[in-house]
């Protein structure tokens, strides 16, 4: 048993407002109780060490308690070409993805990047990814071996893709089938690891390929779907050359069956009306990708127009198109890029988003994303004065709204102190201490 005490912020909903208290609850000297990696008592310190037993006390004060972070959409084989120069999408796909992603078929290498992959999203306050590994089974292979190594709640999935990449980047329609299933029988539901069926995008799939994805999908509707949808114009042409039958990007995807709540859909910047209508239908997942949109140059995600329609918008660093890991960073640019459009990203909302929002996203809320008794621990512990740029600045901040800014725009890999997975410490910044006698 440990106990954690900090200041503590957790969400029970979404905020409507920058005054609306009520979707959150914040303990100024707080403590949670963690065993078997769940969360068991949240409370005042008081309460909960009077119940806590033999428990190790751990004291973050004045450090901020938050759920660990979630990123619903990063491309695990791009970890080495983050920060590739010059080109829009297609092009940066052919010129640094692609042959990228080919030496994901080396076993050994999947597995060292795995290695390497998880530290940094651990590093960042990530505690729940749901990534795209690459064509080839090993790569998903090292990448759910490596996620129950560390017994971390991980989605994901190899892509599907048999068109218009290069030789040795390519499945078959039945071979990426196969594969799926496979993965799926040996890795979904086990532990804390679940698979998303991943057609890349229709550019990279025959409509044969679809056709098998569409009957992965009925087959195995506890399974996530993701992919990506009109994130630049070329791509979207090209789309709609390569399937002439559809009303639209999305009619691609929605044609062979494969939108429901459980979809991610990366991107979905420029979409028509019908394609809007048609996600707030099915309920499938818009995923707003800030840094990756601005660096690509694809566009600005329309984030108060989809939720005016009731679509739940998740919220991703889509690394290595992304140009950070941190989801604060990613909260940064998103906030700029809503600027751009007179639409406003308050904090509470923000920190909201990255961690119970995405989860809800996910339809994961009962038990990852908040401090919830009876949720899995999962924390980040938050230094909002981790450089002297935020230490100076919270000088002269007077309220927990303007201090959660200072991490949204401000913050990175060096304001995590600390991260918990299933209760576990990552980094083991903080002392623990004695266990006070017993009054
Ligand atoms: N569309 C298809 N594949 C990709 C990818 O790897 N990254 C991004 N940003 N968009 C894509
Ligand atoms: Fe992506």
């Amino acid at each position: 048993r440990l106990l954690l005490r900090g200041r503590m912020l957790t969400f029970s909903a979404e905020p409507q407002s920058p005054d609306d208290t009520t979707a959150f609850d914040y303990i100024e000297d707080g403590a949670l109780l963690i065993e078997n990696g769940l969360i068991l008592r949240r409370g005042s310190y008081c309460e909960v060490v009077a119940g806590a037993g033999d428990a190790e006390i751990i004291d973050h004060r004045p450090k901020l308690l938050m759920a660990g972070f979630i990123d619903t959409h990063i491309h695990f084989p791009q970890v080495q070409i983050v920060a590739s120069w010059g080109a829009q999408l297609l092009d940066w796909l052919n010129t640094y993805t692609f042959p990228e992603e080919t030496r994901f078929a080396d076993e050994g290498h999947a597995a060292a990047m795995a290695c390497r992959f998880f530290d940094l999203l651990t590093d960042h306050g990530t505690t729940t990814a749901v990534a795209y590994c690459s064509v080839h089974k090993a790569s998903a292979e090292a990448y759910f071996e490596e996620a129950e190594q560390r017994n971390m709640r991980m989605i994901g999935g190899k892509v599907l893709m048999d068109r218009n990449a290069p030789d040795g980047l390519r499945d078959t329609p039945q071979s990426g089938y196969d594969d799926t299933k496979d993965l799926i029988a040996k890795w979904h539901g086990r532990g804390r690891a679940s698979y998303a069926i991943t057609p890349r995008f229709a550019i990279t799939s025959t409509p044969e390929q679809m056709e098998m994805a569409g009957a992965l999908v009925a087959e195995h509707s506890d399974c996530f779907v993701q992919t990506h949808l009109s994130e630049n114009r070329n791509e979207i042409a090209y789309t709609l050359e390569l399937y002439p039958e559809a009303r639209d990007y999305l009619d691609v995807y929605q044609h062979y069956g494969l939108l429901s709540d459980k979809m991610l859909l990366g991107h979905s910047i420029h979409l028509e009306q019908r394609e809007i209508d048609a996600l707030a239908e099915t309920g499938a997942r818009p995923v707003f990708c800030p840094t990756s949109n601005l660096f690509l140059g694809s566009g600005l995600f329309d984030d108060a127009g989809l939720r005016s329609k009731g679509i739940v918008n998740a919220i991703a660093t889509d690394i290595g198109a992304g140009t950070s890991y941190s989801m604060l960073q990613t909260l940064n640019e998103g906030y700029k890029i809503l600027q751009l459009q007179d639409q406003k990203l308050h904090p509470f909302r923000a920190f909201h988003w990255i961690t119970r929002g995405n989860a809800v996203a996910l339809g994961l809320e009962d038990r990852i994303g908040t401090l919830d008794e009876g949720t899995e621990a999962d924390i980040v512990v938050l230094d909002s004065r981790a450089t002297e740029a935020m230490a100076l600045r919270m000088e002269r901040a007077s309220t927990l709204a303007e201090e959660l800014f200072v991490l949204q725009m401000l913050g990175d890999d060096r304001a995590i102190d600390e991260v918990y997975v299933a209760g576990k410490p990552q980094k083991g910044k903080a002392p623990a201490v004695p266990q006070p006698a017993p009054a």
